[in-house]
């Protein structure tokens, strides 16, 4: 397993997005009384090459901020292709300072990516699940449960030296990066967050730093001498403690699913759900995937239905599996 994760996070570039049809036909946001459902954006982080359409498709209540990292004239793009995702979110909060919509969703461009908190790795349910009340209520959500990888504790500043070990690049670049990042801040003994920098946040948390706040951490992106993978994992790990949330930030899985996607019916063990997210073989799916396999199976639609009720002991309601089987 550990080699696995070590592959994943290497290849861990650009990939996800989001979309909330159903509660927001379907519910008026408490936000405020009399005003209606909130304003939403998807912040994505992608290369020319990449395609969104799924996005606009499946979720066309957000509106949808592009970054485009490699192409210098793209209508939203980057001072310089670096630090993964991160410059590009960076980028967007700097931009957008003073034009926030109410909620704000950083995300990778893909929509089938092993890092999704799905049985087929799919953003199109993650998203359209959302309890955009909960997240309002919550300012700052991660959009993984699953504590494989990141929770409870990615990194650890206290070891004897024997017990450091060389392949964690980022956890041995971190505290550095976390001074400059975080001048006066005390680095805690531990780190431990849901992995793969995809989360929601509200405008309202976002505007508790100053623009300055940002800006540092852009010019840190674009200063530092570390491999981008390590940059990038650096802020990656550093988004939570950004937007206020605890050192460590890994929520009571079963919970989490229940209020942040009203998966209610879960049976969980510490960390995970069943099969809920099940461990993939590689970090790259399959051309084809959902309806190619692992092994070049090819699979019906009955195949995924039967995959997604196994994923769990109790299966989503019949009203989520029809929405998230809509392939395409
Ligand atoms: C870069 O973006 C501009 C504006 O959208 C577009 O016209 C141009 O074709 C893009 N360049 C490449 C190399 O894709
Ligand atoms: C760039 O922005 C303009 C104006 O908002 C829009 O019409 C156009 O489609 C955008 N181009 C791309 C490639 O997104
Ligand atoms: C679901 O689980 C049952 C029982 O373990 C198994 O027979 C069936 O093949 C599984 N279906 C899929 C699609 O994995």
């Amino acid at each position: 397993m550990v080699r696995i994760v070590v592959v994943f996070l290497g290849l861990s570039v650009i990939a996800v997005s989001l979309r909330t049809s159903y509660y927001s036909q379907h519910l008026v946001m408490p936000t405020e009384e009399g005003k209606g459902p909130p304003s939403k954006t998807f912040v994505v982080a992608s290369v020319e090459k990449d395609d969104i359409s799924w996005l606009h498709k499946h979720l066309p209540e957000w509106d949808v901020s592009r970054y485009v990292v490699d192409n210098a004239s793209a209508n939203l793009t980057v001072p310089r292709n670096k630090g993964q995702e991160a410059m590009a979110y960076l980028t967007y909060i700097i931009d957008s300072y003073d034009n926030f919509p109410d909620l704000i969703l950083f995300m990778h461009n893909g929509r089938y990516q092993w890092h999704n908190d799905d049985p087929l790795y799919d953003a199109v349910p993650v998203l359209q699940n959302l309890q955009l009340p909960y997240l309002i209520s919550q300012q700052y959500t991660n959009l993984r449960c699953v504590w494989t990888l990141g929770c409870p504790a990615e990194m650890e500043f206290n070891k004897s030296p024997a017990n450091v070990d060389a392949s964690k690049t980022t956890e041995i670049a971190y505290p550095e990066a976390f001074q400059e990042l975080f001048p006066g801040q005390s680095l805690p003994p531990t780190v431990g967050v849901a992995c793969c920098a995809q989360f929601v946040v509200t405008r309202e948390k976002i505007r508790e730093r100053p623009i300055e706040d940002y800006k540092r951490y852009r010019q840190w992106l674009l200063d530092t001498p570390l491999d981008d993978y390590v940059s990038g994992r650096i802020l990656e790990y550093s988004w939570h403690i950004i937007f206020g949330k605890p050192p460590v930030h890994c929520p009571n899985t079963k919970e989490c699913y229940c209020r942040v996607f009203g998966q209610c019916d879960l049976e969980c063990g510490e960390g995970e759900c069943g099969q809920h997210w099940p461990f993939p073989p590689y970090s790259t799916l399959p051309p084809g995937w959902p309806t190619v396999g692992w092994d070049g199976e090819t699979r019906s639609e009955e195949d995924l239905a039967g995959l997604r009720e196994n994923a769990t002991t109790t299966s989503p309601t019949a009203e989520i599996r029809s929405r998230a089987l809509v392939l395409t």
